[in-house]
């Protein structure tokens, strides 16, 4: 934080929101995540979900044997209405898994296998709550006479609200907010609420997906919001305030799975996510909030100290490719074509 004005050095990153996907792709994106940041949760729905100790265990070697060394993968284990609290706290004591992340059913990309009522896993959130294991949180409602831009803040009324009250020690991640409405439920929760925010609802509010035609690229879920939300995100995101810290939500698909007739939901930022966040936080004048934001907040809520190397990010301008190969997987990037001010040097 001492560098000349186009320089900045702050503690390497850690991404507390990620999707690594498997297999082929897993080879193409996981290098990506693991050249910026030295940690990430790493998200649980692949087909089939990671429901088991035995499952995250291999997915990590999967994942660390892709990344190479010096990144350290976080698993998370994805909560199903019949899951077994046993099997979570054993994953929990062994340090195979980090957190649990809750997924409505069917409110996302593979989240067919989710929770359809959270009184149906009120065990395994009561032992959670118990081992101070930390609750992931999709927060959006499924229910389809609910509009879809109204998902994340009818959530939070009719679940997230209940939860918080009914399990104050429960440790919960708010992921990927969207709405003006889910950071003032986090500011006014007590210190057991944080939430991550992605570069996309810094970035793009609703108009995004549909200027001068439909642009599947900027869909993802929670879809964004108006721009008085956006605005509220950044003043999150960007004020100092401990409860909010970095996760990409990084959800990488094939060029040909977005451009649909049924696109699917996901934005890759990994390739540039610092970039994209720095460019935020200079626009906002609130540089010297970008470190807390990136590199201590997170480890802070996860009770895991700070990494001890730097890294360092230059004012010289980032050329983001329009397309990129993800080991035979052709994938649009998030900011794909424009040029951001800052670079990542590493
Ligand atoms: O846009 C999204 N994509 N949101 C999610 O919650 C899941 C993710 C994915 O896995 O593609
Ligand atoms: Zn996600």
């Amino acid at each position: 934080m001492t560098d000349a004005p186009n320089r900045l050095t702050i503690r390497r990153p850690d991404d507390w929101h990620v999707h690594l996907r498997d297999g082929a792709v897993l080879e193409g994106v996981a290098r990506h995540t693991a050249r910026q940041f030295a940690r990430a949760i790493v998200m649980p729905n692949l087909s089939p979900p990671i429901t088991t100790v035995a499952a995250a265990a291999a997915y990590r070697e999967r994942i660390v044997a892709a990344a190479g060394p010096g990144f350290t993968p976080l698993m998370t284990a994805y909560l199903t209405d019949t899951i077994d609290a046993d099997e979570i706290a054993r994953g929990f004591a062994e340090g195979v898994f980090t957190a649990a992340k809750l997924y409505p059913a069917h409110a996302t990309t593979g989240s067919a296998h989710g929770v359809t009522d959270v009184a149906n896993i009120r065990p395994v959130l009561e032992r959670m709550e118990a081992i101070g294991m930390p609750l992931l949180i999709h927060g959006e409602v499924t229910d389809s006479h609910v509009d879809i831009f109204d998902r994340e803040a009818v959530f939070i009324e009719r679940t997230l609200s209940g939860l918080v009250r009914d399990l104050p020690g429960l440790r919960i991640v708010f992921e990927h907010i969207t709405t003006r409405d889910a950071v003032e439920f986090v500011e006014g929760a007590g210190p057991n609420v944080a939430a991550t925010i992605t570069p996309q609802h810094l970035h793009i509010n609703r108009n995004a997906m549909f200027a001068g035609g439909i642009r599947p690229h900027m869909y993802c879920l929670p879809v964004a919001k108006r721009e008085v939300h956006r605005l509220a995100l950044r003043k999150a995101a960007t004020s100092g305030n401990a409860k909010f810290f970095l996760g990409t939500d990084s959800a990488p698909h094939a060029v040909g799975a977005k451009e649909s007739s049924c696109g699917c939901a996901g934005i890759y930022n990994a390739p540039y996510a610092l970039e994209s966040y720095l460019a935020v936080f200079e626009e906002e004048g609130a540089i010297d909030k970008f470190e807390g934001f990136a590199s201590l907040n997170g480890p802070a809520f996860y009770r895991l100290p700070v990494n001890e190397d730097t890294v360092v990010l230059e004012r010289s301008g980032a050329q983001v490719p329009e397309l990129i190969d993800a080991n035979g997987t052709p994938i649009v990037p998030f900011h794909a074509g424009e040029t951001l001010a800052w670079r990542f040097l590493g």
